[in-house]
């Protein structure tokens, strides 16, 4: 029999809510199409962004936003993208498909969509084609409150009041796209640009993201790391809040990375035992970020995550845009239960992209919007932003899968705030249901207070502007409570959340 044991006297740590974060990059149909429609479109929109984008983000509560990229933002120039429309530069997007970017979406419109949304800003710096300069003024055009040659520029721009920036990466991949580096000499330049993102509001000191490794480059966290603490004050923490990691889970190979709708359930497993791969790239970044620092203080942000499959047929090869099933539905789960628990150290993480792209929690056609089968299972998880995570173990769960393909049955997370428990399951199974029994140790009773599932019949379900509703959230009947026990049956290839006082 299944059981999943909750030791509720026992709260580990703090779930950051920036874990449930999201990345808008210029990309495709992400910025425009996605989230901005300009003030003259007939799409309902407040200051040109679109009013049906921005309430589904609130619903699903989104906590924080990366812009302006991904590869993008290392040959972005801020200055391109401010003042009067008209006028901005162009430029062309290397990167995504080589079309021309005309800026009209720069960081006022960026700040306007944070207001709209009321999350938190996260501003990626351009290191590899962009001088420190160019970042310190930047970062003084955002933040500074008085008068300077950048703060009078932000309001002859007309935004008299100064923005926060709650986090700043410091460059993206420079491993990669962000300028080919070695890690040692990235490792350089982080200590130097890091030094000019200027601290302006004391009450509000900004968060530095260090460009850390793709996947299992364990040897780029090592010289980085070693880089920017060697013979370095006490105090060099305070240089270095995050290290970010990037991870996209796609089944086939980097070329050919298999549909995103036509599957086999061989490949089914394969995607979800490339997906639980995440626990040990951040347990093995982590034992070597413990070696620099023992005190946790600086954060893993896993900044770039999600499923990347071959694009969508008919579409821009250089959009990356995809559809989303439960598979992606499933992905999301095992992922956001494996940052929930280890979140003593991952204390960030971004979902890419947010919308048309990549893993996105939203597609649009025209005036058309779809929540995607993600999009609900960022919508159930919201209850353990800023939760505490509880100490929990499951036991007499087997592995399941094809060939070499196996996986656990069952993933769990469990975290408690203002007195509720949410517990998060998945049931990786394509065919065959689970029975658990949930034991608590606090208290002798408990009581239900709701329960939901995102599932299908059909593992390839997922959501069309014609069908918008085929997969969504729904009430998970059956959950009994007596006393200190909770039973419920997981149908496969399901996400479910309980929530019980
Ligand atoms: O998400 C697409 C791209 O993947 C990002 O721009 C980049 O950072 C990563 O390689």
């Amino acid at each position: 029999m299944a059981k999943l044991t909750i030791n509720d006297n026992h709260e580990l740590n703090r779930i950051e809510p920036e874990i449930y974060g999201h990345f808008s990059e210029h990309l495709g149909r992400c910025i425009y199409e996605g989230l901005y429609v300009g003030e003259n479109s007939d799409i309902p929109n407040v200051n040109g962004m679109r009013s049906d984008v921005v309430e589904a983000l609130k619903e699903m509560q989104i906590p924080m936003l990366r812009w302006p990229g991904g590869c993008f933002a290392d040959e972005y120039h801020w200055k391109d993208g401010i003042g009067e429309k008209s006028k901005r530069k162009k430029m062309i997007n290397t990167h995504w498909g080589g079309v021309i970017e005309d800026n009209s979406f720069g960081t006022h419109e960026y700040f306007e969509l944070c207001r709209q949304l009321g999350c938190k800003t996260y501003v990626n710096g351009n290191v590899g084609s962009g001088t420190v300069a160019e970042m310190s003024e930047w970062v003084e055009y955002m933040t500074f409150k008085g008068v300077s040659p950048m703060a009078d520029l932000r309001k002859e721009n007309g935004h008299e009041e100064a923005w926060t920036v709650d986090f700043f990466g410091v460059g993206n991949e420079n491993w990669g796209c962000g300028g080919h580096m070695t890690p040692e000499y990235y490792g350089n330049e982080y200590r130097r640009y890091q030094t000019y993102v200027r601290n302006y509001d004391p009450d509000h000191p900004i968060k530095k993201v260090c460009g850390g490794p793709n996947v299992d480059d364990y040897h780029w966290t090592e010289g980085v790391l070693k880089t920017c603490f060697d013979h370095l004050p006490e105090d060099y923490h305070g240089s270095m809040d995050y290290l970010s990691l990037h991870y996209y889970t796609h089944p086939e190979g980097w070329i050919e990375k298999g549909s995103a709708t036509e599957f086999d359930e061989e490949t089914w497993y394969k995607t979800l035992k490339k997906t639980l791969w995440m626990e040990t790239l951040i347990k093995n970044h982590s034992a070597i970020i413990d070696q620099y620092d023992p005190d946790k203080k600086i954060g893993l942000s896993v900044d770039e995550w999600g499923t990347w499959f071959t694009v969508e047929p008919g579409t821009n090869p250089g959009f990356l845009y995809q559809q989303n099933t439960l598979r992606d539905a499933l992905v999301a789960g095992i992922n956001l239960n494996i940052f929930n628990k280890h979140s003593d150290r991952v204390r960030m993480a971004c979902i890419a992209q947010m919308v048309n792209v990549l893993q996105s929690v939203i597609l649009t056609e025209g005036p058309k919007m779809v929540k995607t089968p993600t999009y609900h299972v960022f919508h159930m998880y919201r209850h353990h932003q800023g939760a505490m995570l509880l100490d929990s173990a499951l036991t007499g769960v087997n592995e399941t899968g094809i060939g070499e393909w196996q996986v656990p049955e069952i993933t769990e997370s469990v975290s408690r705030k203002d007195g509720i428990i949410t517990i998060t399951l998945n049931n990786l199974s394509t065919k065959d249901s689970k029975e658990l029994d949930v034991i608590l140790t606090g208290k002798d009773s408990y009581e239900l207070v709701e329960a939901n599932i995102v599932t299908s019949d059909d593992i390839h379900t997922y959501n069309t502007f014609e069908e918008p509703e085929k997969l969504t959230e729904e009430k998970l009947s059956g959950v009994s409570v007596n006393k200190n026990t909770l039973k419920v049956t997981l149908p496969a290839a399901s996400v479910v959340e309980i929530r019980i006082k």
